[in-house]
């Protein structure tokens, strides 16, 4: 028997947003050092793939996908053992079809030869996109592939790239996946965010321990968006227990990229165990409140604006789901303020941004907050 994979979104680094086709093996013993080094490690993030581009154009002899030599000197299985030393995992990239998206070497036809290579490896986890698929239906074409990872009997967390566009939220399961992706490429801009936001939003029912809505990786810190894009994509991605991998050269990522990748606030909410995406209480005009139940019985508040202008967006606890009490404790998740509220939840939230707030009831006995409590959301 397999052990469960994934019972918490994925976390890690893939280098596509990062590098694109610029992979090499230095890029990735200098990402696996900068998790240790960095707190990333400890902050929960675990496994570090190699995207599209990492193989020659050519199987050997037999076959095989071989390592690019002049990119990976000291080939694959080196590198998952050096990654393993540190207690880390390593991920790579192959495609559902007769070539990857950059015209690399594809896995149909040859899923039980290379899911093979991959263990032998000691691949952790495997990204498998969907170009040039010929045509052929999506479910066999990941089937036959999440059935031969099942074969090699490692534990390989199976992520089906397949863009959202034959609804893989549906199947993804069945054909031995742990995470899907549900919507097109993300580029490094807020339209894109926005976008993916909206799409993924709506199919929250579909995920939960051991099966993930996949809304793509982060561009946290590619310098296409505001620090406040940059945060509320972040905080977005925990609300909606999505994978959350990094897709920035960790070696030149700012001092706030670090910081806010390592909010342990919101990776706590990210890989709360109980496993729930965030569902939308109510939206009104780009305004969104967002709840998602955790498992000590509190639950993460976001009040989202999707719009190009402040706006003030307020709920109640009960709305968010939370039980009847007088009061309740909140924690501002970005500032770390501990407030206090009588049931209403408030803030003025700039354009494209987000608070978030983990909100408990404060009954008798409830822990008193960290910080002095400031009367809040009495208006
Ligand atoms: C597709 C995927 C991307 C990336 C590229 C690599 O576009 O959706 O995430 O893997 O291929 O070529």
């Amino acid at each position: 028997d397999r052990p469960p994979l994934a019972r918490t979104p994925p976390m890690g680094w893939n280098s596509w947003n990062a590098v694109g086709c610029g992979v090499n093996q230095q890029l990735i013993t200098d990402t696996v050092d900068a998790f240790v080094a960095k707190g990333l490690k400890g902050a929960g993030y675990e496994y570090v793939t190699i995207d599209d581009c990492w193989s020659l154009k050519q199987r050997d002899a037999d076959g095989r996908l071989v390592a690019d030599p002049g990119k990976f000197p000291n080939g694959m299985a080196w590198l998952a053992d050096y990654a393993h030393a540190k207690g880390l995992k390593l991920g790579i990239y192959g495609d559902a079809g007769t070539s990857t998206c950059a015209g690399y070497p594809g896995s149909l036809g040859h899923e039980t030869t290379d899911a093979q290579t991959f263990a032998d490896w000691g691949i952790d986890y495997l990204k498998y996109d969907n170009c040039n698929n010929q045509g052929l239906p999506a479910q066999d074409r990941y089937r036959a592939m999440g059935e031969a990872i099942a074969a090699t009997g490692r534990p390989i967390v199976y992520s089906i790239c397949e863009w959202g566009a034959n609804r893989p939220w549906e199947w993804g399961t069945s054909v031995g996946g742990q995470l899907w992706r549900t919507t097109g490429d993300i580029t490094d801009d807020w339209d894109s965010v926005k976008t993916i936001i909206r799409k993924n939003l709506t199919l929250a029912p579909y995920a939960g321990p051991g099966h993930w809505n996949d809304p793509d990786m982060l561009q946290v810190g590619n310098g296409g968006m505001t620090d406040h894009e940059y945060r509320t994509h972040f905080a977005l991605w925990a609300m909606m227990a999505a994978p959350i991998m990094i897709g920035t050269d960790l070696n030149s990522a700012s001092p706030q990229t670090l910081e806010l990748l390592l909010n342990r606030g919101l990776v706590a909410v990210d890989q709360d165990r109980l496993g729930r995406q965030a569902a939308v209480v109510s939206e009104s005009g780009g305004a969104y409140v967002l709840a998602k139940p955790l498992a000590d019985g509190s639950v993460a508040v976001a009040l989202y604006n999707e719009n190009d202008y402040a706006v003030t967006i307020s709920t109640t606890a009960a709305a968010a789901g939370l039980p009847r009490a007088g009061a309740y404790r909140l924690s501002d998740l970005f500032t770390g303020e501990e407030l206090h509220s009588n049931g209403v939840l408030k803030a003025g939230v700039p354009a494209h941004g987000v608070t978030v707030y983990r909100v408990a009831p404060a009954g008798p006995g409830a822990p008193a907050p960290a910080t002095p409590a400031r009367s809040f959301g009495l208006t």
